[in-house]
């Protein structure tokens, strides 16, 4: 398993706003960085020029959500099939975003997962914790019960390729605040993520599961989560949006051996 560096642009990019900051991205990202997947999750509206503009080079294209049913009357959804017509490879899954403004359930989570899973697309799961929930001493119990209600959720008992499983640990208070957590919270994160991961699904498939690490990652701060931290790569957001920034991680990610 290699290094996985996914840039999160949220609702930034308008479409020629982001063809520019894609190209400036394929002129700094030339070649394959050895042992690195890096992957661009711009906003809906900019996906079908991305695919184009992103054809022939080394740039995965991934979404930022998705709908859990492949078509019908869900006025203002976009499915998992459509996602995958697009050129889409990754989906952003139960960012702490989506679960705070748009009341995303770990229920809806879950189908969303099986969305993705029923076309082939890989989705990256994100879990992390509140402060008032740090602060109380619930992380661990937080991002297991995460994990969990994602993975075997009762409504939709669909089977899990582990090996098409990212999940992303970030903690809601280190999400653009400039706050990262420190390479020792991010390893607690990661081993909690990866404990419940064994319990479902027993050891070996458990370590078959890539695990990131986000919430305010720049280039001058993302080696240690991938050292002492213990994440296989970041998810980036607001430094996504800088192409020397967000390509200069990637290239720090070819740096540090796994
Ligand atoms: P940030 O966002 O890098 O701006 O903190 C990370 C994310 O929300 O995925």
């Amino acid at each position: 398993m290699g290094r996985l560096i996914v840039g999160n642009w949220k609702m930034n990019g308008m479409r020629q706003e982001s063809r520019r900051w894609l190209g400036a991205l394929k002129a700094r990202l030339a070649d394959p960085v050895p042992g690195v997947e890096v992957v661009i999750c711009p906003p809906f509206t900019s996906l079908a020029d991305a695919a184009e503009e992103l054809r022939g080079s080394v740039l995965q294209l991934g979404a930022q959500d998705t709908h859990w049913e492949s078509r019908g009357a869900y006025t203002g959804s976009i499915s998992a099939e459509m996602l995958a017509e697009v050129g889409c490879r990754y989906v952003i899954i139960g960012h702490s975003e989506r679960r705070r403004y748009d009341a995303e359930t770990d229920e809806i989570v879950a189908r969303k997962l099986q969305a993705c899973w029923r076309v082939g697309l890989h989705p990256i799961l994100c879990v992390g914790e509140s402060t008032p929930e740090r602060k109380a001493g619930m992380t661990v119990r937080r991002l297991g019960a995460q994990v969990r209600l994602a993975l075997c959720d009762p409504l939709t008992h669909g089977p899990v390729p582990v090996a098409s499983l990212t999940v992303a640990y970030e903690p809601i208070w280190a999400i653009g605040t400039g706050l990262a957590a420190a390479p020792v919270d991010c390893a607690q994160g990661l081993e909690a993520i990866s404990a419940e991961l064994k319990r479902l699904w027993g050891a070996e498939a458990a370590t078959r599961v890539a695990l990131l690490y986000g919430g305010s990652v720049t280039a001058a701060n993302c080696k240690g989560f991938w050292t002492e931290g213990g994440a296989s790569g970041a998810l980036v957001g607001g430094a996504s949006l800088d192409p020397e920034a967000f390509s200069a991680i990637a290239l720090a990610a070819g740096k540090v051996a796994r």
